[in-house]
């Protein structure tokens, strides 16, 4: 089972929005069998998959919170991790027990960066991240121009060889994708164009090697997984 979490002690910097997205996405553009955990008590991505219409591609939704991890079965091929706010110390470590590949959205403020950069040196000290048992990258979301507020921290993520993959912008279809039980990828390309485009970077990084632990010996998407055709044209003609 490929793992995906997306981490960041802070409430509100999309935690909910970008798993209930990355789940849209490999939903719409692979074939395979998808799952979505809840840890959090305020159950925003199992409110999503309740949205979810049912002749959009099928994510199996997990009550996390209440039944733990064990409640996934071993067929899920691919399973994204949507954990609680101000997840820290023991907490944190078993949370990152769960995925091999992390995201972390921080939003463009002074204050989100600054916590931000102290959450992912906490992340960084943990064993598990310490062993190389997993890869994490950043992402800046509700950007909304091109700020000069990311130096001081991509210096940081240099130094800790974090990749910065891109920076979603702050967006009215995230809002509307979400009420819809979707991602952004699935909505009508002349609407979801620009969300789609931001979001190369990150599913490219998603579906390579750069994001799978190097001591993992499976490929990155598991074998059973293939792209869906219609998806992949979609892609190719941004
Ligand atoms: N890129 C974005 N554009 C617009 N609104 C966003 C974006 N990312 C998150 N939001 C909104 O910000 C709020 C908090 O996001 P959420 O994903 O629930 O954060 P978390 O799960 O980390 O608490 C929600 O109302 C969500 O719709
Ligand atoms: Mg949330």
């Amino acid at each position: 089972m490929r793992t995906i979490m997306v981490l960041n002690a802070k409430g509100g910097c999309g935690k909910s929005t970008l798993s209930t997205n990355i789940a849209g996405y490999f939903a719409h553009a692979w074939e395979g069998r998808f799952g979505l955990i809840d840890f959090d008590p305020q159950r925003s991505a199992l409110d999503w998959l309740k949205r979810r219409p049912g002749h959009l591609p099928y994510i199996a939704g997990f009550d996390g919170y209440s039944n733990g991890i064990a409640s996934v079965p071993a067929d899920i091929e691919l399973l994204v991790i949507d954990p609680p706010a101000r997840c820290h110390g023991n907490e944190l470590e078993r949370m990152v027990s769960y995925a091999e590949t992390f995201i972390v959205p921080i939003q463009p403020s002074p204050i989100d960066i600054g916590a931000a950069s102290k959450f992912i040196q906490e992340l960084h000290d943990l064993h598990r991240v310490q062993n190389k048992e997993v890869k994490i990258a950043v992402v800046g979301n509700r950007v909304r121009e091109n700020l000069k507020i990311w130096g001081d921290l991509e210096r940081f993520l240099n130094s800790l060889k974090i990749p910065f993959v891109t920076h979603l912008r702050d967006a009215q279809n995230y809002i509307r994708a979400y009420s819809r039980g979707m991602g952004v990828h699935e909505l009508p390309p002349y609407l979801g164009r620009d969300d789609v485009a931001q979001w190369e970077p990150l599913v490219k990084w998603l579906e390579s090697k750069q994001s799978v632990p190097k001591q993992r010996k499976v490929v990155p998407l598991q074998a059973e997984m293939h792209p869906v055709e219609a998806a992949a044209a979609e892609l190719a003609n941004l």
